[in-house]
């Protein structure tokens, strides 16, 4: 069976084809068209202009999709996409896209949760992965664990209390003179500094909890940068990358390894885009492999948002029955109530 993904929520149009045979999900074609050259001039995402973009690309982008795939709607068994949680009026124009599809070809829709959408890119990856196991999903917009028990069963038990991760990567590398969004280039400049050159606080909240808070390092960073500028000091900016990176990568092993202990899961999945962050999945791999649990990762180019993901996890939405109506709308809650 062939699954139709779309996903529009924040920054990147995309449409694929994956084909479901068994249970074993395979990518037939993932076609994102990234906005970033669009919102780099503002150093952000521009929700209404994100919006105009999606609308713009979503029809090109679901042909080629198709054409990639060499198949066409007639053969697509469902449509899944991203309805929540995002940017409002991006995710309009994907689930209205979708919907359109859907009806006017009789082929049924299903709505997906974009953050289960980056978790099921791990079963592209992985095609032996399966629930129960501990998802640690770190993007721009959420730094969270979850305790998968199927793969439409997740329960949060531990979440950011202020910025996500890939926000705090952005802010600093933009204040250090990286183009918009930073993550990618300070994983790369960390390679070169001293990470005990700068001292900062953990992002891990102190004790049992398995909760986190992104805004301490954030601020300690910049006030450091501010000082370093009232003196008219110069500041290596990768020793900055290094420091920055060791504390987040630290505190996000760490919690993790708290998770693992507080449930006796024996699988750990990292997903979201800041899981391209090298340092962050050799950290993981070490750390799994001494506690001897296994470890699974999307590859590289199936942790940022995509297609292929909601398509994923729009498989077992369908083998679960969730079909959505005409009625279906986006929202920007990540629990999928409300606007
Ligand atoms: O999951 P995603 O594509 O979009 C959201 O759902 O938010 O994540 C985007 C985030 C950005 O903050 C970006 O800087 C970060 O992922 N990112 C990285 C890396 N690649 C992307 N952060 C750290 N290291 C990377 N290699
Ligand atoms: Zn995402």
């Amino acid at each position: 069976m062939y699954i139709l993904g779309i996903e529009s929520s924040c920054d990147e149009t995309s449409a694929s084809v994956v084909e479901a045979e068994n249970d074993v999900l395979t990518v037939r074609s993932n076609i994102v068209a990234s906005q970033i050259e669009i919102h780099r001039l503002y150093g952000g995402v521009v929700p209404e202009i994100a919006s105009r973009a999606h609308i713009e690309a979503i029809t090109s982008i679901t042909e080629q999709a198709l054409e990639e795939a060499g198949i066409t709607l007639a053969d697509v068994g469902t449509i899944a996409v991203t309805a929540f949680p995002g940017l409002i009026g991006a995710l309009l124009v994907g689930v209205n896209f979708g919907k359109s599809l859907a009806f006017a070809n009789n082929i049924p829709l299903v709505p997906v949760n974009h953050i289960h959408g980056h978790v099921a890119a791990a079963y592209l990856s992985n095609p032996d992965l399966k629930p129960p196991f501990l998802a640690l999903v770190v993007s721009g917009g959420h730094t969270s664990i979850y305790e998968v028990t199927s793969p439409t069963e997740f329960r949060e038990i531990g979440a950011t209390r202020d910025d996500a991760a890939g926000e705090a990567f952005d802010k600093v590398g933009r204040v250090i003179g990286m183009p918009y969004p930073g993550g990618a280039a300070l994983d790369k400049l960390a390679y070169e500094g001293d990470k005990t050159a700068i001292t900062l606080p953990s992002p891990a909240l102190s004790g049992d909890t398995l909760d986190f808070s992104f805004s301490g390092i954030k601020t300690a960073t910049l006030n450091y940068l501010n000082g370093m500028a009232q003196k008219g000091q110069e500041i290596n900016p990768a020793d900055v990358a290094a420091c920055y990176t060791d504390r987040i990568v630290t505190a996000l092993t760490a919690k993790a390894e708290l998770a693992l202990k507080q449930t006796g899961m024996k699988t750990l999945v990292l997903a979201g885009g800041v899981a391209a962050n090298s340092h962050l999945r050799q950290a993981l791999l070490t750390m799994c492999d001494r506690k001897k649990v296994c470890l699974a990762m999307p590859d590289r180019a199936l942790c940022g948002d995509n297609g292929a993901m909601i398509a994923a996890a729009g498989y077992f939405q369908y083998l679960n029955g969730n079909f959505a109506d005409t009625s279906l709308n986006a929202s920007a809650c990540d629990d999928g109530q409300g606007i």
